[in-house]
């Protein structure tokens, strides 16, 4: 390949990967707003055990925004400040499925953008991601440990 027409490919491959970094980073902000309100909204005997653990997630999840937010400036990008949407939930088991499903969606999002990062051989991204993916993958799967609970079904 020419090396104007890989330069032409490669910065749409590199726009590509920015833009999908910006949904991250809105659905990082999104699932800090999201473990923020739920602690606030919980309520009855699980309130007890739940608020500390929406509150413990708040903080992996906006360490999570802080890193996209300044690589897409280091790539050259302009980081989004408006957050993907949140659903609101008063009941205990539409919060947990709620959280379990947006941190699903995210691994699957962070496994695509990985691939990306490896084409355009960003290194310390894709390893970066590699992590996220394990901090998601322990969020779903405590959720889904606590989905198991019997009263909720
Ligand atoms: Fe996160
Ligand atoms: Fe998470």
């Amino acid at each position: 390949m020419a090396d104007n027409i890989r330069k032409i490919k490669d910065d749409s491959q590199l726009q590509e990967l920015i833009n999908g970094l910006n949904v991250d980073l809105a659905n990082e902000y999104a699932a800090s707003i999201m473990y923020t309100t739920y602690s606030s909204a919980v309520s009855g005997l699980s309130r007890a055990y739940l608020k500390p653990f929406f509150e413990d997630e708040i903080t992996d999840e906006i360490g999570h925004a802080k890193y996209l937010a300044d690589k897409i400036v280091t790539l050259g990008g302009v980081p989004t400040t408006v957050p993907a949407e949140v659903p609101y939930h008063t009941d205990v088991k539409k919060m947990l499925t709620e959280a379990r499903d947006a941190e699903q969606d995210t691994i699957d999002r962070y496994e695509k953008r990985r691939k990306q990062a490896e084409e355009l051989n960003l290194t310390e991204l894709a390893t970066k991601l590699e992590d996220l993916i394990t901090d998601e993958t322990n969020h779903r799967d405590e959720l889904n440990r606590l989905l198991s609970d019997s009263r909720l079904s």
